[in-house]
């Protein structure tokens, strides 16, 4: 693992940290490569079955793309870049595991964008989140305009975007941005817990889940309904979906081995 991200394993979970807190964790090409390849070593490793990402330092998750690395990119080189964002942000939005973002501060631009791939969001109520790059004379280039989009529709979106203003974690829960907001003291325990029990769930009947979502955003009912009953018929091959109904039955708590 890089300097740029420090990692934490503990009872299945993997708590991964962008460490440039002296740029407020802003993404620059580095950073980028570095979470490309942790997310795939996440993936990878059976014993990860959740991940949490989060920033370094008390104020920022991450303040947005790297602004002094893109002000002097060539169109060419602004769409490669982008390219690189976007499809960092599409694996970890596409991980066969549950990544949880723990929004500890400013998620800026890219920062938000990369808490919107993640399948939840936690944030401390002292966050503040947004799609400034209007204030660039960009626009967001890492999905932003796409899943805020599909979070929140037309309106929230246009806000965000058109202004650029940054909004409060509480607006942020209204408007379906964030999962939980919780007092920034408690962030990480809270987010602990959420984490814990997820990784206590079994593994493929969480990654069936997640490929359902996947998918059936992006097809029609009758196609995400077939879908969804084919992952369902999948998951009677597993032992976890045995044991799952046994400790049901035996009432009992059940053990998820991944199988
Ligand atoms: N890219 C590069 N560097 C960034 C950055 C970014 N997106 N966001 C913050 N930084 C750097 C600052 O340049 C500063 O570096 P320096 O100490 O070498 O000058 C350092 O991080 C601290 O930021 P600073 O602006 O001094 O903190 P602040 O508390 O006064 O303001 C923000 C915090 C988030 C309001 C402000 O940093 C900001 O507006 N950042 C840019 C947000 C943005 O437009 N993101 C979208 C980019 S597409």
């Amino acid at each position: 693992m890089t300097d740029l991200l420090q990692t934490e394993d503990a009872g299945g979970v993997r708590l991964i940290r962008i460490h440039r807190p002296d740029k407020l964790n802003a993404l620059n090409a580095a950073v980028i490569d570095a979470l490309d390849a942790a997310f795939a070593a996440a993936a990878a490793d059976p014993a990860v079955r959740v991940v949490v990402l989060t920033g370094s330092g008390p104020k920022a998750f991450v303040a947005g793309a790297d602004i002094a690395e893109m002000h002097a990119l060539t169109p060419v080189q602004g769409r490669d870049f982008s390219l690189r964002g976007s499809r960092m942000m599409r694996r970890i939005e596409t991980l066969p595991k549950p990544v949880i973002a723990m929004v500890n501060g400013f998620a800026l631009g890219g920062g938000l964008e990369l808490a919107m791939s993640c399948h939840l969001r936690i944030a401390a109520d002292t966050a503040k989140l947004g799609q400034p790059e209007i204030n660039l004379g960009l626009i967001p280039g890492f999905g932003g305009s796409q899943r805020l989009l599909r979070l929140c529709g037309r309106a929230a979106t246009l806000e965000l975007c058109l202004t650029g203003a940054p909004i409060a974690a509480e607006r942020a829960l209204q408007l379906g941005i964030v999962n939980r907001v919780v007092p920034a003291a408690e962030l990480e325990a809270e987010t602990m817990k959420v984490a814990r029990q997820l990784a206590a769930a079994a593994p493929l009947a969480l990654r069936g889940l997640l490929d359902c979502v996947n998918v059936g955003g992006e097809c029609a009912l009758e196609e995400g309904l077939e879908y969804e009953s084919a992952q369902f018929g999948l998951l009677f091959s597993t032992r976890d979906m045995r044991e799952g109904t046994s400790a049901f039955l035996e009432k009992r708590k059940p053990v998820f081995d991944g199988t």
